[in-house]
This record gives structure tokens, sequence and C-alpha cells, in this order.
């Protein structure tokens, strides 16, 4: 691990959630003992969030996602690189791109599906080739649904057909930076009309997932469809892992709320923003409401909660992993990144290390889910309901 000036380097640290994640990482500076830069474009802003959090061992690097040469430069001195500046569809590759060059571990917190999607076909090769890791959706977006898909379909038999349904419900509120990012993916979807992402073969037996609003009677709750990066994520976990989650596996996300009306409140939100997004103006003035840099307040965060059911069935079993924690955004996104980044590291000194692009199950599982145990993070798997045939 002192291969290099440092163990991990935190590039995008001045953002909203990259100081929180600077303060999740300095927590566990003398437990995990790791030497530790935080980087950016603008060096008067990196010094003094290193003096706002009096941490003057801290290093300082100045990287510009625009300037190739400065991004090496970083690269080079890093053996774990962590990522948080974004959009990562504006900024991240040039990013992935130096790290592979300089043979640099890299993690992200990306939810944009396009971005992972370049991510995997551009650089899968050249990292197995390099001999690093490159982990992207280290954050909410994706961690409780891959792991708790994983930890789900290991607990049900092997050769049997599976359909595992995941139901989020929260309560959080977002950042300026998650807004700006779903505004410019939704742009280019909808103006662009970005080609659909493939989500690789389907099995003949492969369990039909029905992904329309529904009523689950299971959870007494309304079921929105998440057309989000998770089941990107998960399927290419399943591909990767058919040992893990059989041949023929489904996967369907969804959003849930207790009324029909917030259905309908959501949905109508959800047009609008569909709508206003097709024009400058309107677009000019979507990105403007939540500016980047600004977030939800401490209080908020520490009112924020989330639930993430994982509900696998078979013909004749079912099982669930519950997953659940506080502001899933920023306070648990933080600790998720930081824990992978300590994760990441264990496999690298114990020689355990999968190389190329990966999911987080395929690069860091059980010992991923071990740690975000430790942290407080509520994870368990347990028997579900018996099918109730009617
Ligand atoms: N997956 C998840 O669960 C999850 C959770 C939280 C956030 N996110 C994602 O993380 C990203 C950041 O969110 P945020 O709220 O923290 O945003 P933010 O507050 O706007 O921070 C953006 C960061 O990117 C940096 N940056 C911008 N342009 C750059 C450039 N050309 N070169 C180097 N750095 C540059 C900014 O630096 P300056 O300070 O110098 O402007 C800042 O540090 C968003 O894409 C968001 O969607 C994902």
């Amino acid at each position: 691990m002192h291969s290099r000036p440092y163990d991990i380097v935190l590039f995008g640290a001045t953002g909203f959630t990259g100081q929180l994640v600077f303060d999740a990482l300095l927590k566990k500076q003398s437990d995990e003992n790791f030497q530790l830069a935080i980087a950016g474009r603008n060096s008067e802003k990196l010094e003094s969030l290193r003096e706002s959090r009096s941490a003057p061992e801290v290093g300082i690097l100045q990287a510009d996602s625009g300037d190739r040469e400065s991004l090496e430069k970083m690269a080079k001195q890093a053996v774990i690189l962590i990522n948080t500046a974004g959009p990562f569809n504006w900024y991240g590759e040039a990013v992935v791109q130096a790290c592979v060059h300089m043979g640099t571990h890299y993690l992200d917190i990306t939810g944009e599906p396009a971005f992972v999607h370049q991510v995997f076909s551009k650089f899968h090769q050249q990292a197995e080739e390099a001999g690093i890791c490159v982990v992207n959706c280290c954050g909410f977006d994706s961690i409780p649904a891959d792991l708790g898909t994983w930890l789900t379909a290991r607990a049900l038999p092997i050769k049997e057909p599976k359909a595992v349904r995941a139901y989020i419900r929260t309560n959080a509120a977002f950042s300026g930076g998650t807004w700006t990012t779903a505004i410019h993916a939704i742009y280019k979807r909808t103006v662009h009309k970005e080609s659909k992402l493939s989500s690789g073969p389907r099995h003949p037996e492969t369990p039909r997932m029905d992904l329309s609003i529904h009523f689950q009677p299971l959870l007494q709750r309304w079921a929105i469809p998440m057309p989000v990066v998770d089941p990107h994520i998960v399927k290419r976990s399943a591909r990767h892992l058919p040992e893990d989650y059989g041949q023929a596996f489904a996967y369907g996300q969804f959003y849930t709320v207790g009324s029909f009306w917030k259905v309908v409140r959501l949905i109508v939100l959800i047009a609008m923003v569909f709508l206003l997004v097709r024009f400058d103006a309107t677009r000019n003035w979507l990105f403007r409401k939540f500016p980047a840099g600004t977030g939800p307040s401490e209080e908020k965060r520490k009112r924020s909660r989330f639930e993430v059911r994982v509900i696998g069935e078979t013909a004749h079993h079912q099982v669930e992993t519950v997953i659940s924690g506080g502001d899933p955004g920023y306070t648990e996104t933080a600790k998720m990144l930081s824990q992978a980044a300590f994760a990441l590291r264990d496999r690298l000194v114990k020689q355990r290390l999968v190389v190329g692009v990966r999911t987080p199950v395929e690069a860091l599982g059980q010992d991923l889910v071990d740690r975000l145990i430790h942290e407080g993070i509520h994870i368990q798997t347990k028997p579900f309901l018996p099918i109730v045939n009617t």
C-alpha cells in the first residue's frame, strides 16, 4: 500500500457530497491507518476545506477534469482514487481514463446509466490488462440494490428460476449536484433520444417481470417502477456470477408510496420535468432551482431514512433482504463510498482483488456487507411469508 504517496485520493472533495465523504474518511483515519489527499480544480477551496477540518496531514492535489495532464499527475500519486465530481457524464470519463493509464484503482458514486455503460465498454479490458479494479455506483446508487439482490439470490435454490423485486422507501431530499445530474440525464434521453441500453441476453426460463405501477399487497404500498441505474448494475452482477444468481434471473425495482394520490402527484411532477427539459429557457430555470454545491441541511439529513426490501421468489420459496439506514443520498452514501474504498484496500492487501470494471458485488461482496453492518447499516436476509395460493 505504500508504493505511492497516498493510499486514497478523494477527487471532487469540495462538492456537497465530497465534503461528507472527506468527513467519513477522516473519522476512520486512525482505525484504518492510511495516507489521504483531497483533490479538485480549485486549490484555494481545497485548502480552506482542509483548514476547516483541522487536518494539516491531508495532502492537496490540484486537478481539473478538462486537463488530462493534471488528472494523470493526480492518479499517479494514489493507490485508490475515489471520485465524487459529477455529473459523471460531463467530468467522469477523463478521470477513469487517467486511472487506467496510471494503474490506479477507481471508485465513484455515479448514478448515470449511460456513463456506467460507457465505462464498461471502453475500459473493462484495459483495466484487466492494467491489473486494476474500477467500480462505479458505490453510493446509494447501487450498493443497497446490488448487495441486497446478491444476498437474496444466494439464499434461494440455485437451480430454480428467480424473480427478484426491490422496493425502495425514503423521505430524503437531494443535492444540487444530484438534481443537475438528473436533469441532464433526462435531457439527453428525451431530446437526444439516447439509444436504449441493452441488458444482455435472456435465458428462456427467466420469469416474466411486470414493470407497471401496482399496489403491492405484501407491503400495503403503491409501487412505481424506477428506470434508474440499479437494474443495470444488478443484472450485470447476475450475468457475471451465475454460480450465485442461477441462469434464469429477472429483476425489477420500484419506489413505493403510501397512497394512490402520491402516485398521481409523482407522475405529474415527473411529466412536468420531462416537458420543461425540452426548452433551453425552462431547462436553465430547472438547473437554477437547486444550484450545484448545495444540499439538504444536517437537520434534514438527520431526519431522513431509507429502507430497501429485496424480495426474491422461486416456484416454492420466498426470501427477503432488508437494508435500511439514515439519509441515503449523502450521509449513508459517504459511509458506503468510504467503506467500499477500505474493502477494496483489504482485498488488495490480501491479494484477493478482482480486476476489470466491476460491480460493487463483484468487486467487494461479503467484505462490504460486513463493513456496512459494522458501520450501523441494517442488513438482514430472512425467509419471507409463504406464497398463498388463492
Ligand atoms: N449515487 C449516489 O447515491 C449519489 C449520491 C450523492 C451524489 N451523487 C452524484 O455525485 C455527484 C456530485 O454531487 P454533489 O451534490 O456533491 O455535487 P456538487 O456539490 O455540485 O459537487 C460537484 C463537485 O465536482 C467538482 N467539479 C466540477 N467541475 C469540475 C472540473 N471541471 N474538474 C474537477 N472537479 C470539478 C466541483 O468542484 P468545485 O467545488 O471546484 O466547483 C465539486 O467538487 C452528482 O453527479 C450526483 O448525482 C450520487
